[in-house]
C-alpha cells in the first residue's frame, strides 16, 4: 500500500483559523476527493478540534498513545462528516510528545492526507508537529504582530527540514489598514495558497458545528478551501460557473442584505 502523506497546519499566533482550515480540508478532502482523511489534534495543551467536530466527550485521545502504547483503532474516532480523527484530553497536559512522528508514519500506509492540528507556541508541541509533517502550511492573518509570529513559524519549519509549502492569508477585511496579500507574500517568502475572507458565516458555521464547505460550499469561503484542498493532494480545481458562485454570494449574504438598511447607502456593497 503505498503511504499518504502528513500535512500540518501551523501558527505561533492563537485564533488566526488554524482548526477552522483543518475541519474544512478534511472535509472537502474526504467528500469532494474521496480521499482517507485523519485529523490529529497535535494541539496538546490548548486544544479545540473537539469543539469544531461537536465532539467533547471522549474515552480516548492522542494521550493515550504517546504515553500508555495504546492500540490505534482504540482511539481513532469516526466523524459524520466523512473523516476520522484522533483527539486530545484537555486534563493530560504532559505527554511523550516526540513520539508524534513514529505515530503519523505508522498511520500513514493507512491514510491518503492526516491534517495535523498544531498549537500556537513554539513550544515542544507545535515542533513535534512540524517534525511529524511531510509539509506545512502556515495560517496568518494580515497584520504586523502575525506576520512576525507567521515568520517565527516558518524559520522553526526550515529549521527543521519540514517543507513550507503555502502561506494561508485568513480573516482578511481588504481594508486599507491591512498587509496587503502580496506584501505578506513578499515578506514571508513563502507562497501565498489561499485568500480567505473574514466572513461572519465562519463564525456561525462554528456555532451550528458544521464547516461552511458544508453550510454553504459555494460560498467565496468554502470555493477558497476547496482550490486549497485541491492543491494539497495535487487534484485540478476548477472554480464553478458564474451563476452556481452568484446562488453561492446570495445564500451567504442574504441575511445581511435583507438587514441592510439602505438609507444608509450602498457601502455594504463596497
Ligand atoms: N475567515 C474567518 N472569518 C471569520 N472568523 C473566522 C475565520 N476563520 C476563523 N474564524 C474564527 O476565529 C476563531 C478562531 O479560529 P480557530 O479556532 O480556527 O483558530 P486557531 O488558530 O485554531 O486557534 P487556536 O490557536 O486557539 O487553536 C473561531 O471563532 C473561528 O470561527
Ligand atoms: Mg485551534
Amino acid at each position: 500500500m503505498s503511504k499518504g502523506k502528513a500535512i500540518a497546519v501551523a501558527a505561533i499566533k492563537g485564533g488566526v483559523g488554524k482548526t477552522t482550515t483543518i475541519v474544512n480540508i478534511a472535509h472537502i478532502l474526504a467528500n469532494d476527493h474521496n480521499k482517507k482523511v485523519l485529523v490529529i489534534d497535535a494541539n496538546f495543551s490548548s486544544p479545540n478540534l473537539n469543539l469544531h467536530l461537536g465532539a467533547i466527550e471522549n474515552d480516548k485521545s492522542i494521550h493515550h498513545l504517546l504515553n500508555n502504547n495504546e492500540k490505534l483503532h482504540n482511539v481513532i474516532c469516526e466523524h459524520s462528516f466523512g473523516f476520522h480523527f484522533i483527539p486530545t484530553d484537555i486534563t493530560k497536559l504532559n505527554s511523550n510528545q516526540h513520539k508524534l512522528k513514529n505515530i503519523v508514519n505508522e498511520l500513514k500506509n493507512h491514510y491518503d492526507v492526516i491534517l495535523l492540528d498544531s498549537a500556537p507556541s513554539p513550544k515542544d508541541e507545535m515542533l513535534a508537529a512540524i517534525d511529524a509533517a511531510d509539509e506545512l502550511y502556515v495560517v496568518s492573518t494580515p497584520d504586523l504582530p502575525t506576520l512576525t509570529s507567521t515568520l517565527k513559524t516558518a524559520k522553526l519549519a526550515r529549521q527543521n527540514n519540514t517543507k513550507v509549502s503555502g502561506l494561508i492569508l485568513n480573516k482578511v477585511k481588504n481594508k486599507n489598514y491591512e498587509l496587503k496579500p502580496e506584501s505578506m507574500e513578499k515578506l514571508t517568502g513563502i507562497k501565498l495558497v489561499a485568500t480567505i475572507k473574514d466572513s461572519v458565516r465562519v463564525l456561525e458555521s462554528l456555532n451550528s458545528i458544521r464547516p461552511v464547505s458544508l453550510l454553504n460550499p459555494n460560498s467565496d469561503v468554502s470555493l477558497e478551501y476547496k482550490k486549497l484542498a485541491a492543491l494539497m493532494v495535487n487534484a485540478s480545481y476548477e472554480n464553478p460557473k458564474w451563476h452556481i458562485r452568484a446562488l453561492g454570494y446570495l445564500k451567504d449574504d442574504f441575511k445581511n442584505l435583507t438587514t441592510h438598511k439602505f438609507s444608509k447607502g450602498l457601502s455594504y456593497f463596497k
